[in-house]
């Protein structure tokens, strides 16, 4: 589903990712772990075509990020949701607004947008706070609000960059089960966290960072 051979990310003559390879299969759930600065939120950029390699190929989800041209971007980010480490919600607009807007720009009928969006709102049990305005919410409920934004198209792959940064235990736990969930539904995820409670004893596959290149890859 994701598959990186030998890429190799450069900023401002900084190697920041050096040859790195790996495979996330569909219907994995991964992390992508290592200290501060070490490149996780670049990883996931060069997933979404956020950021382009220097080095190497990169597919997701059949698409070959290197030959992507700028008015085919929008097509692989239909197959990829992000649930971006600051949330980017438009304070303006209610939570169901926030969410169909992802829509909105696919032309969907109404009614349609109406459903998907009810039904992603459910799954993350924020139906009642529909109407509410993002910056009336608590943080674990932002973050709920982001990843429905991120699930209403039906995305293949979920990205979730530090997706418990801001929270407490208790939320993290509700953010992680939620992942569990989307996942056992089907969509491949990655996670990109410095927080290894949240993939210890997981069994779940982790990529170690280190020094611009992979240390670890571990299969429990
Ligand atoms: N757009 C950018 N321009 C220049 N340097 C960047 C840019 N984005 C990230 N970097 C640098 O790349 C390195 C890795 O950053 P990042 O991927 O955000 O790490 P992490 O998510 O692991 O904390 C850091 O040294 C950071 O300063
Ligand atoms: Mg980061």
């Amino acid at each position: 589903m994701i598959e990186f051979s030998d890429v190799s990310k450069i900023y401002d003559n900084d190697i920041v990712l050096k040859d790195i390879s790996f495979t996330i299969n569909k219907g994995d759930l991964a992390f992508v772990t290592g200290p501060s600065g070490v490149g996780k939120t670049t990883l996931l950029k060069l997933i979404y075509a956020g950021a382009i390699p220097d080095e190497g190929n990169i597919t997701v989800a059949g698409w070959e990020i290197r030959k992507l041209q700028q008015r085919t971007i929008p097509y692989l980010r239909r197959h990829v949701g992000v649930v971006f480490q600051d949330f980017r919600l438009l304070n303006n607009k209610n939570v169901f607004d926030n969410v169909a807007l992802a829509l909105r720009i696919h032309n969907m009928h109404p009614k349609e947008i109406r459903d998907d969006v009810n039904a992603v709102l459910k799954d993350v049990k924020l139906q009642h706070k529909s109407h509410s305005f993002p910056d009336h919410l608590s943080g674990g409920e932002q973050q709920r609000v982001v990843i429905a934004r991120a699930m209403v198209s039906k995305p293949t792959v979920l990205l979730a960059d530090e997706p418990t940064g801001n929270l407490d235990s208790a939320n993290s736990k509700i953010i992680m089960d939620l992942f569990k969930e989307i996942n056992a539904r089907g969509t491949t995820v990655l996670i990109a966290t410095h927080n290894e409670s949240l993939f210890q004893q997981s069994g779940r596959r982790v990529i170690y960072l280190k020094d611009s290149s992979i240390e670890m890859e571990i299969s429990k």
